[in-house]
């Protein structure tokens, strides 16, 4: 059995990578090392098997024991320790969620029902860092799988709804904490049916302006608003959030040297962990609606192609439906004005799973056939 090493399983995502490893009896098939950067010697999680205490996650000699590294400390943690271990002659593979190594060289970014061909190829050519995509990303690539194998997308945008998770945990707790002061700074006119309405309005703006919301996280209040703008800014006018759409995207698909265009705007709302997006494709033929519904529904399984009907929409394409499944809906596909080459589309998804631990699992689980 392999020899497993495992960074960073306490934070958010790690916790979800923890959670989807033992649905899948994934410990069964490793010898599992816990590493800890607070907490060496003490006893490491229950995951219904023995396991040795808690090892020192900055000890380049632990981890070079290691014949496979996941981490999800973050990307200062694979800044400082990843070039220390390959300096010493670490030859074991590294599977990262951070984003710190994903545009390397010799990295390849970990998507396999979409890139299967890639990790494939990688593998053989002995590339041993495998890193987890951009969440905005891997969603929008597993949702529209099968429009890109096909080779039919000529340029895209997608204009995305950003979850607060995002952000991390406690940019989850700092949303729920502003919704709670909304409601709190008009609960009394609310529970009266006679109550003004634009006197309800006015008070809660007043809350949002009056600077007495928590925004240590966010910056500014993102309840009962928005924040067009998601990680740093770049100098030729995007962010790095839209940056990484196009730089990525085709990274992942192995055809960076010939890039499909993607490019959007990347937008913050207050949804808990699902990230949504919106897409105006251009297909490089008309394709009818219901053929491209098929390539979509047959690319991957858990893709779940909704009719564009209100109720169906309503019902199962939104975070309220996808948060917490491995379910990708996308819908809303209709051909636009601009002509029969042109189509909208609309998907959602878990960022804390497909955005982020649910690659990684399966990329150890590719390691280990
Ligand atoms: N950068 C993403 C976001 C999360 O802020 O929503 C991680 O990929």
């Amino acid at each position: 059995k392999h020899t497993v090493g495992l960074v960073g399983w306490r934070g958010m995502v790690g916790s979800v990578l923890m959670q989807r490893m033992m649905e899948e009896k994934d410990f069964d098939h490793i010898d599992p090392v816990f590493f800890t950067t607070s907490q060496t010697g003490q006893k490491g999680p229950e995951i219904g098997k023995d396991i040795p205490l808690l090892q020192d996650a900055n000890d380049i000699e632990a981890l070079k024991k290691m014949d496979i590294i996941i981490t999800c400390q973050g990307g200062d943690y694979t800044k400082a320790i990843y070039p220390q271990l390959r300096n010493a002659g670490w030859k074991g593979y590294w599977i990262d969620a951070a984003s710190s190594l994903r545009m390397e060289k010799d990295a390849i970014i970990v998507l396999d029902p979409v890139n299967s061909n890639v990790i494939k190829q990688g593998l053989s050519n002995g590339v041993k860092t495998f890193v987890g995509g951009n969440c905005t990303v891997s969603l929008m690539l597993l949702a529209l799988g099968g429009l890109f194998e096909k080779g039919h997308i000529e340029w895209m945008t997608s204009m995305t709804y950003q979850a607060a998770s995002g952000g991390g945990a406690r940019h989850m707790r700092e949303l729920i904490n502003q919704m709670g002061m909304l409601q709190g700074s008009v609960a009394s006119e609310l529970a009266d049916p006679a109550s003004a309405i634009l006197e309800i309005d006015r008070k809660v703006a007043e809350t949002m302006r009056s600077g007495s919301l928590p925004t240590d996280q966010f910056g500014v209040p993102l309840a009962g608003s928005l924040i067009p703008y998601i990680d740093s800014q770049l100098d030729n006018g995007q962010s790095r959030e839209e940056w990484k759409a196009q730089a990525e995207a085709n990274k992942i698909l192995g055809i960076d040297g010939n890039p499909i265009p993607v490019d959007g705007l990347c937008v913050r709302i207050g949804a808990m962990r699902c990230h949504s997006q919106a897409y105006t494709i251009k297909l490089n033929k008309d394709i009818p609606v219901a053929d491209i519904e098929g390539l979509l529904a047959e690319h991957n399984q858990w893709v779940d192609v909704v009719p564009n009907d209100k109720e169906a929409t309503m019902q199962r394409l939104t975070p309220t439906a996808a948060t917490g499944t491995l379910g990708i809906p996308v819908g809303r596909i209709r051909k636009l004005n601009m002509g029969p080459e042109y189509i909208s589309a609309f998907s959602v998804g878990d960022q804390l799973l497909w955005g982020a631990a649910e690659p990684l699992r399966r990329m150890l689980r590719i390691l280990l056939n």
